[in-house]
């Protein structure tokens, strides 16, 4: 595997390799001038000296050639450089190292220059078999205007190149190190990104296998991108993790549900068949059969019209009407319960609001609040129904006096198949009458909220838009 730790150090290495050669380059030839150019002032310095010294010998005319040739080797010692007089016919006169030895062509070159009475300045590979380059220094020795002869002071460049090698020795041991510092940076830096990013794969993988228990620690004090990943990722398990529940909970709610009036209708049908139940009861059991198949017929009913719902494959029908007559036509449907439970019925709406919602689904929504509202009320007990206009909506107010609900299950009820009190589920149906209304009002993209207080009774508020 190509890693990102890998990756950067390959860039950062050439980066600064390619930083340190230009560097290296450009110093290098900067300090080989330097150094050429400082040696030669000094040997011309030196030159100029000793020229002079021997134009007073020439005068003189004490130029005895032994001595001269002691001084100059003398002298050649302390410049460590070797030290020519030539002629005007370029023919060596006086030579302080037999073995260093110019050819003829470049030492006419001199000459010319020399018998100009300049300074000439060259350098030159000399040698037989190992070239090795020389700076050579041409002086004119004057006397009366007169050039008398050239004095030429060579010296081996080697000192400067050796002097600049081992400053490239340097600079390629910085180079190195450089490197690997940024080697170890690099690994701690690109650990950082590179450890959470390798949790997140496995943690995926994981998940895709169906386990949601994932959660990938953020390291404290870091509030940079990856924490910020890591963190989504974490909260995207934590979702996931809920559904996944939600899932099961809802296929084993589903399973329970079907069963029971399913094995009541099997041992009533099974009785009749095998004439456990006497003939004249057939017709009492029968009913109840009917009664489990209405049960079921309703329960699968509804989970259709709420994952339907929950699909959003329902287009909202809009239309503006009366919410009144809907209420009106709600209680209607209820009337014999109403009455078997003594119930009274206080009814505050305005005949007149019209609202704009899908008037079925609304329908619906009152349907089963009402139902509700009956079905958790005690006998005698009032129902509320009232509305009000407020901030550019109606709000329909369904109030019971019935049981009540817990402060902390209100959150609860909406949930599909949830109910306070499971006992009582047979009678009470199944605990999906709030899913759908919340479904629905939330396709309106309206609001609905439950108020209550145990054993007092109940409130459900929901909002609608105004026509
Ligand atoms: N008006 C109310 N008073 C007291 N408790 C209520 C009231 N309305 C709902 N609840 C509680 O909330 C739970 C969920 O209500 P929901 O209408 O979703 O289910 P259900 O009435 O039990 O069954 P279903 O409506 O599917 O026939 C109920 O079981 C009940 O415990
Ligand atoms: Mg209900």
């Amino acid at each position: 595997m190509k890693s990102i730790y890998f990756k950067f150090v390959i860039i950062y290495a050439i980066i600064i390799a390619v930083g340190f050669l230009i560097f290296g380059t450009v110093l290098n030839n900067l300090t080989e001038n330097y150094f050429i150019s400082q040696k030669q002032t000094q040997l011309v310095r030196e030159a100029e000296k000793i020229a002079t010294g021997l134009a007073l010998w020439y005068i003189t005319g004490f130029l005895e050639q032994d001595r001269l040739r002691f001084e100059i080797r003398f002298l050649r010692d302390y410049l460590n450089a070797s030290i020519l007089l030539i002629n005007k016919n370029a023919n060596v006169i006086l030579n302080s190292d037999e073995q260093v030895y110019i050819d003829d062509l470049n030492l006419r070159k001199i000459r010319d220059k020399v018998f100009g009475g300049e300074i000439a300045v060259k350098k030159l590979l000399i040698g037989d078999i190992i070239k090795r380059e020389y700076l050579v220094i041409g002086y004119p020795v004057v006397i009366n205007n007169h050039v008398v002869s050239g004095l030429l002071l060579i010296t081996s460049t080697d000192e400067i190149r050796q002097t600049l090698k081992m400053y490239n020795r340097i600079i390629w041991l910085i180079t190195l190190f450089e490197v690997l510092v940024v080697l170890i940076i690099t690994y701690a830096l690109t650990q950082r990104i590179i450890t959470p990013i390798k949790k997140l794969a496995q943690a995926s993988r994981k998940i895709a296998e169906g386990d949601f228990s994932q959660k990938i620690p953020i390291s404290n004090n870091s509030d940079d991108e990856i924490s910020e990943l890591v963190s989504s990722f974490n909260y995207m398990t934590e979702k996931l993790e809920n559904l996944e529940t939600m899932r099961k909970s809802f296929i084993s709610n589903v399973s329970h549900e079907l069963r029971s009036p399913l094995t009541s209708i099997r041992g009533f049908v099974e009785g009749i068949l095998d004439k456990t139940i006497p003939d004249e009861k057939r017709d009492f059991y029968l009913t109840l059969v009917k009664e489990e198949v209405i049960k079921l017929n309703n329960l699968i009913n509804q989970l259709l019209e709420l994952s339907r719902l929950e699909w959003g494959k329902i287009n909202l029908n809009l239309s503006e009407f009366k919410i009144y007559s809907v209420i009106a036509e709600e209680l209607i449907k209820f009337e014999k319960r109403i009455e078997e439970k003594n119930i009274d019925i206080d009814v505050q709406v305005d005949e007149e609001l019209v609202v704009k919602a899908d008037r079925d689904l609304i329908s619906r929504v009152i349907h089963n609040l009402l139902d509700n509202a009956i079905k958790y009320n005690k006998v005698g007990g009032k129902i509320y129904i009232y509305s009000e206009v407020a901030n550019g909506k109606a709000y329909i107010t369904i109030q019971d006096t019935g049981v009540g609900i817990p402060e902390k299950l209100q959150k609860l009820i909406w949930e599909r198949f949830y109910k306070v009190d499971e006992s009582r589920s047979l009678e009470n149906g199944v605990g999906l009458g709030l899913s759908i209304v919340k479904e629905i009002i939330k396709l309106h993209k309206q609001n609905i909220w439950v108020e209550s207080e145990e054993g007092i009774g109940s409130k459900f508020i929901f909002t609608l838009d105004l026509k």
